[in-house]
C-alpha cells in the first residue's frame, strides 16, 4: 500500500519536474541546406525611406547652418557616417502622402528663389524647399546609396513626371538637361528608381484599382529610359490586406511597364486613433506588436500568389516600401510629426520582418523601412547636435551580412510562444552564404521568458570557425535615450558549441543573434 502511494507520489514529481524542465528549456532543430539556393537576397530589401514629414528631412538630414556639428552643406554628417556604416542600399523620397503633393521645380535652382509651399499632409507647416533634388542626391551620393524617387501622380501630370526623369537622366542637349547643367549638375544622375504615385488608394488620390492602373499606365508611358538610364517602374500597391489591388494592377499593367509594384504595411497595436505607447506597454501589447508584424509572412505569401497567376516568371519584384511599427507619438511632441521612441521590441519586430523578406527575396527584391530619422521607426533619433542609434539601428547593422548573398533554405519547427491563451512561434531564422563563401544565420527568439536550445546542422558544409553577435535587453521596453544613449546595442555572443559537423546554440530570451560560420 505504502509503496504504491510512494511511487505514485515520485511518479508525480518526476511529471512535474520533466513538465517543468520541458517549459524552461524549449528545444528545436535547425537544419541549414547549405546545398540548396533559394536565389539571391537583392540588397534593396534593406533599403529605408525619408519623407518631408515632421523632423525626417528638416532638422533630421537637413538642418540650421548655424547647428555646431560636421556638415556637408547643410546635411548631417553623423548621420551620413551612421548610414554607411549599415551599408543603406537606397532611398526613397519626398514621400509617402507627400510625394503626391510635390512639385519638383519647387525644389531646383538657387535656394533663395524657391517659393515656401505649405505641407498640408504634415501638420500645415511651411516648406521652404531648401532640400529638393540636388539636396536629396548629394544625400544618397555622400551615403553611397540609390534613389528611390516618389513621383507625384495625384496633383501632377504625366508631363511633370516625365521632365523630371529627363532633368535628371539626360546627358544630351535639350533645354531641361541643359537647365540641369546650370544648377551645376553636368553629368547626368541616372536614377533608376521611380514610383509612380503613392498609397493611390488613399491619401494619393483615392482611387479605385482600376482607375489608378489606367493612370499608371498613362504616366508610365512617357516616363522614358535616356541612354544609360534605364527606369525601374514602380506601381503604388496594396494597403495591407488588399489583395484585390494587386489582382487589378497585375491584370490591366504590362510587365514590360512595371519593374515592381509596391506593398504597404504597418504594425498597429490598438487602433489607428489609440496605438499604444512606443515605451510602456505590457507584455499583452508586446506580443500582439509582434503578432501583427508577424502578419507580414501572410501578406507576402498571398501578394505573391496573386503575382505568380500573372507573372509566373517572377519579373516583377514586390516593393514593400513602406513598413515597420506606428504608435502613438511621444507626449508633447506635435501629433503630426509621428516622432516616437523605439525599444528592444522594435528591433525584434524589425528583426523579424528582414527574416521574412529574405525567405520570399525571389519576389521581395526591395523594401523601406519607415522611416529613418525622426519619424515612425526610425533608425536615428536627433536632439539639436546629439544623435543616437536606436535598437533597430542596430538589427539593419547585424543584418547587413545578407544583402546580395545567396539565400539558404532552412528547415525547423519552432516552439511557441505562449501568452494568455494565444501563441505565435517563438523563433525566425534565415540564412545565407555570401560571395566568400560565409555562412550567416539571423536568429530570433521572440520570447521574452524562455532561452531557446536549438541543435543546428549545415548538411554537407565544412567549417572551422563560428563567431557571433546578440542584440539583447532585460526588457522589451528598453530604449536608448539621449541620457543612456547605450543601453541596448549588440555584443559579441559565445553561446554556441561545435560537436562534430553540428552546432549547438543556447538562444536568449528576447535576442537576436547573427552567426558567422566559415
Ligand atoms: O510614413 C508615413 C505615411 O504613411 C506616408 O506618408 C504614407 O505613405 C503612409 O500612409
Amino acid at each position: 500500500m505504502n509503496t504504491t502511494i510512494y511511487s505514485r507520489i515520485y511518479i508525480a514529481f518526476a511529471v512535474l519536474f520533466y513538465a517543468t524542465t520541458a517549459t524552461s528549456q524549449p528545444q528545436m532543430q535547425l537544419t541549414i541546406k547549405t546545398d540548396q539556393q533559394g536565389g539571391v537576397i537583392d540588397k534593396n530589401i534593406y533599403g529605408h525611406f525619408s519623407e518631408h514629414l515632421g523632423r525626417c528631412i528638416y532638422d533630421g538630414f537637413w538642418v540650421d547652418s548655424s547647428l555646431n556639428i560636421h556638415k556637408k552643406d547643410r546635411i548631417r554628417l553623423d548621420i551620413v557616417e551612421a548610414l554607411k556604416k549599415i551599408h543603406v542600399p537606397l532611398l526613397r523620397w519626398p514621400g509617402g502622402c507627400f510625394a503626391d503633393e510635390y512639385h519638383w521645380r519647387d525644389g531646383i535652382g538657387l535656394r533663395s528663389t524657391r517659393p515656401k509651399r505649405v505641407n498640408t499632409t504634415w501638420g500645415m507647416i511651411t516648406d521652404d524647399n531648401s532640400f529638393g533634388t540636388a539636396e536629396f542626391l548629394e544625400l544618397t551620393n555622400l551615403i553611397g546609396c540609390e534613389p528611390y524617387i516618389a513621383g507625384n501622380l495625384g496633383t501632377g501630370t504625366p508631363q511633370e513626371m516625365a521632365n523630371w526623369v529627363e532633368y535628371l537622366n539626360y546627358s544630351g542637349q535639350s533645354s531641361l538637361a541643359d537647365q540641369r547643367r546650370q544648377n551645376g549638375y553636368e553629368q547626368p544622375y541616372h536614377v533608376s528608381f521611380w514610383g509612380v504615385g503613392n498609397e493611390s488608394w488613399g491619401c494619393g488620390g483615392n482611387m479605385t484599382p482600376d482607375f489608378y492602373a489606367d493612370q499608371y499606365k498613362r504616366y508610365a508611358s512617357f516616363c522614358k529610359d535616356y541612354p544609360g538610364s534605364p527606369l525601374k517602374k514602380i506601381a503604388s500597391g496594396s494597403n495591407s490586406d488588399d489583395y484585390n489591388w494587386t489582382e487589378v494592377c497585375m491584370k490591366k499593367i504590362p510587365s514590360w511597364q512595371m519593374w515592381g509594384i509596391s506593398l504597404h504595411y504597418y504594425t498597429v497595436v490598438g487602433t489607428w486613433e489609440h496605438k499604444g505607447s512606443a515605451t510602456k506597454f505590457g507584455e499583452d501589447e508586446y506580443f500582439n506588436a509582434i503578432k501583427n508584424c508577424l502578419f507580414m509572412e501572410e501578406l507576402v505569401q498571398k501578394h505573391s500568389a496573386i503575382m505568380d497567376k500573372y507573372d509566373p516568371g517572377k519579373k516583377i519584384s514586390l516593393c514593400v516600401d513602406e513598413w515597420g511599427v506606428w504608435t502613438d507619438v511621444e507626449p508633447g511632441t506635435n501629433p503630426a510629426f509621428l516622432y516616437q521612441q523605439n525599444s528592444m521590441r522594435d528591433a525584434i519586430l524589425a528583426a523579424s520582418t528582414l527574416n521574412i523578406f529574405n525567405n520570399h527575396s525571389e519576389r521581395v527584391r526591395m523594401a523601406c523601412l519607415a522611416q529613418t530619422v525622426n519619424v515612425l521607426q526610425s533608425l536615428i533619433l536627433t536632439n539639436k547636435e546629439k544623435m543616437i542609434l536606436t535598437p533597430t539601428y542596430h538589427v539593419f547593422d547585424l543584418f547587413k551580412v545578407h544583402q546580395d548573398a545567396n539565400l539558404l533554405l532552412v528547415s525547423f519547427a519552432s516552439p511557441d510562444y505562449a501568452y494568455n491563451g494565444n501563441k505565435i512561434p517563438a523563433v525566425n531564422v534565415s540564412a545565407s552564404k555570401d560571395k566568400n563563401g560565409i555562412v550567416h544565420i539571423s536568429l530570433v527568439n521572440t520570447d521574452p521568458h524562455h532561452s531557446i536550445d536549438i541543435s543546428t546542422t549545415l548538411p554537407g558544409f565544412q567549417f572551422n570557425s563560428i563567431s557571433g553577435q546578440l542584440l539583447h535587453a532585460a526588457n522589451f521596453t528598453d530604449i536608448n535615450s539621449f541620457e543612456v544613449p547605450n543601453l541596448v546595442r549588440p555584443e559579441a555572443f559565445n553561446g554556441f558549441k561545435k560537436d562534430a559537423g553540428h552546432i549547438s546554440i543556447k538562444l536568449p530570451a528576447l535576442s537576436i543573434v547573427v552567426l558567422e560560420i566559415k
